[in-house]
């Protein structure tokens, strides 16, 4: 799709990693030192447009309505588009979250992954998927994953070049549920990029994170060929409590946990031992998504209403990849 009035509009979904992505090797260019894994969901969207406007004195970016002072992200993505295209004027880029407020995602990953998809059909240029999810990468690394459906991987890769992510194909799980507990919604103390920082410079068991990746990355798709759910459970529970050890494991030492992650961690561990199968993973931030198939979503979701409010449970199955829309 060609534009011919400098203005493209992009809708992408957010993810949920299973195995986590935590740290950079190079944060300029957002490489990571592992691969990850992650599982696009269909109720959480950002919808964003991109202008790209002669007239304007530097780039600008309003999220749902609110002018943002911190540009620097959205620039990484802008600046390697007009690189590409040798368009030179600024942009405005304007983004709504569809994320319900309840729900406490990140929504950096559908932000940057729309922000992409839409800027770069503004400025007229005709990127794969694959170079699609390098663009986004620049903004967010969990960004790269989002421009794809269902179960994606990022490949860390060396350089600019080889550092992107691609949806699994030959996945036979299907059945899968993810219902979101939402904990907080304030702003966390330690933002992902510095929590990562701190993790990769200063845990001692760093090293063993980057193995425990390696492995439950190979395992987690043997799970999705086969249709293992417990399998899959299993892995992105441990991978998940891995990475928040490595918070604690930090100088100084850090969580993102709150009282309240431990009461869903606690409800999660107390249903399996009642025979509900269901596992939690957690991102940078208190709250909690907990994964279960169609046989146990009602039992689980009745159990999280009657401890922490209706109100605070979304309910999310696999989404789409990125969409274009008309201007
Ligand atoms: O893409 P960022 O910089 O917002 O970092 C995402 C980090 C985690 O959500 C914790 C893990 C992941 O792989 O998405």
């Amino acid at each position: 799709t060609t534009s011919a009035n400098n203005q493209g509009t992009a809708i992408a979904h957010t993810n949920i990693a299973l195995v986590k992505y935590w740290g950079k090797i190079d944060s300029e260019l957002t490489l990571p030192y592992t691969g990850s894994l992650s599982l696009t969901l269909d109720k959480f969207y950002t919808e964003t447009k991109v202008t790209f406007n002669e007239e304007l004195s530097a780039d600008k970016l309003v999220v749902d309505g609110i002018p943002q002072d911190n540009v620097n992200k959205a620039k990484k993505v802008l600046n390697r588009v007009r690189q590409l295209s040798g368009i030179e004027s600024f942009a405005k880029v304007e983004s709504a979250n569809f994320v319900p407020t309840s729900a406490g995602f990140a929504s950096s990953a559908s932000a940057f992954a729309a922000m992409a998809a839409a800027s770069a059909s503004a400025a007229g240029l005709q990127l794969s998927s694959k170079d699609l999810s390098r663009l986004a990468r620049l903004g967010s690394g969990s960004a790269s994953r989002s421009v794809f459906g269902g179960f994606v991987e990022w490949l860390p890769g060396t350089d600019d070049e080889s550092s992107y992510a691609y949806p699994l194909e030959d996945v036979v799980l299907t059945d899968i549920f993810v219902l979101a507990v939402n904990i907080s919604s304030k702003k966390k103390q330690v933002s992902s990029g510095e929590g990562m920082k701190r993790s990769a410079s200063t845990s001692p068991y760093y090293a063993d994170w980057q193995k425990v990746v390696a492995e439950d990355l190979i395992n987690i798709k043997h799970a999705l060929k086969t249709d293992d759910f417990s399998l899959l459970g299993q892995i992105a529970e441990a991978n998940a409590m891995r990475m928040h050890s490595l918070t604690l494991s930090s100088l100084p030492p850090f969580t993102y946990f709150e009282p309240g992650t431990l009461k869903v961690i606690k409800l999660v561990q107390d249903l399996r031992s009642h025979g509900v199968e269901c596992y939690y993973t957690i991102d940078a931030g208190p709250n909690v998504k907990v994964l279960v198939q169609s046989n146990n979503l009602e039992a689980v979701k009745t159990a999280l209403s009657e401890q922490f409010g209706a109100t605070k449970i979304s309910e999310a199955k696999p989404g789409p990849e990125i969409e274009l829309l008309d201007n």
